[in-house]
């Protein structure tokens, strides 16, 4: 499978938030529990430099605790503050008006000094598609106030909210990835269903969950399927076929049938509490990356030095 996909109004998109995202004190991104690095655009980062940043995990209640905790920990390591969040209830976002607060410390100060009293914070909700971020506001803001719905890039336009006397919310639409550069996180990505069904294939999506699951996950197809995990993934799709009566009319498997199936039950956390990335594996990625940059640098230090030694050598023998 290969993923390339920036669709027109994603582009869109990143020019209005550049343009937002000047009204704002913080910047609160929503990235799924369940692929904590792979649901974080790499843009933001970029966009919200110099604003405060908290970090959500939402639908956390989908993913591994253990894990999700890992992450919470990971990201507050790199500055984030940040929270694990169930948007679908409102205890799940409470703790978040706290936060807010806690981010924008230094800011209300110096309002304070200032003389200016009761500007209310600025705060922005960002994320890719399908992450959250309606349902996130509805029940932070306690009212039906923004269209939450199933499809990719849902969310259109950009209203404030008041939540209170403290913090206002602004609702924008969210960025994907510009392009999957890392397949992997392409691969994620379509696990938890922010890209679009009709342009990807559920068969090999399906082969792809079953290997995961029946590595990292033991029992959750059992307990789900009543099917013996086994190794072969071709073949153990077709047993959960069986078992869930999806045949072709000659009694064959439906593959195709029951791989909608699986993935539906995998995106509404019927197979389990499952997290797809962790913190472990990624601070290896990224200290490889700073490897990786370290030795760059070095090798043009050397070049550079090289260049040096060489005008010189040339100057010198332009003096003798
Ligand atoms: P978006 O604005 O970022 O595009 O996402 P949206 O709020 O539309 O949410 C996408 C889906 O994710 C919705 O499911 C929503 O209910 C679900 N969701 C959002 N936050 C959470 C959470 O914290 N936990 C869980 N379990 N689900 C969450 P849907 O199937 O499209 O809608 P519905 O069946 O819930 O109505």
């Amino acid at each position: 499978m290969h993923f390339q996909w920036y669709p027109g109004h994603m582009s869109k998109a990143k020019r209005q938030m550049q343009e937002d995202i000047k009204l704002i004190d913080v910047v609160i991104e929503l990235v799924d529990a369940r692929i904590p690095y792979s649901s974080k655009n790499p843009d933001i980062d970029s966009l919200a430099k110099n604003k405060s940043r908290i970090i959500l995990l939402n639908k956390a209640d989908m993913a591994d605790p253990v894990v999700t905790e890992q992450w919470k920990k990971y990201y507050e390591g790199k500055g984030y503050y940040c929270l694990n969040v169930n948007s679908k209830v409102v205890p799940g976002v409470r703790p978040v008006q706290e936060l807010i607060k806690k981010a924008c410390k230094d800011k209300m100060e110096r309002d304070k000094k200032r003389g200016i009293l009761n500007r209310p914070v600025r705060a922005m909700i960002v994320g890719i598609p399908n992450v959250g971020k309606s349902t996130f506001i509805n029940t932070f803001a306690g009212k039906a106030c923004v269209k939450t719905g199933n499809k990719p890039g849902v969310t259109k336009g950009k209203q404030w909210i008041r939540l209170n006397k403290d913090v206002e919310l602004m609702d924008t639409p969210g960025i994907l990835w510009p392009k999957f550069e890392d397949q992997a996180v392409g691969l994620r990505i379509a696990f938890i269903g922010s890209i679009n069904d009709d342009i990807l294939q559920p068969y090999q999506l399906s082969l792809a969950l079953i290997r995961f699951l029946t590595k990292h996950y033991k029992g959750a197809l059992t307990n789900r399927y009543q099917v013996e995990e086994i190794d072969d993934a071709e073949e153990l799709i077709k047993r959960i076929a069986v078992k869930r009566a999806c045949l072709l009319k000659g009694g064959e498997p439906d593959v195709d049938k029951v791989s909608v199936f699986l993935m539906d039950d995998f995106r509404n956390g019927r197979l389990g509490k499952i997290s797809l990335e962790r913190p472990n594996i990624q601070e290896a990625q990224d200290q490889e990356a700073q490897d990786q940059e370290a030795q760059a640098q070095e090798t043009q230090d050397q070049e550079t030095q090289g260049q040096e030694t060489q005008d010189l050598e040339a100057a010198e023998m332009e003096l003798t």
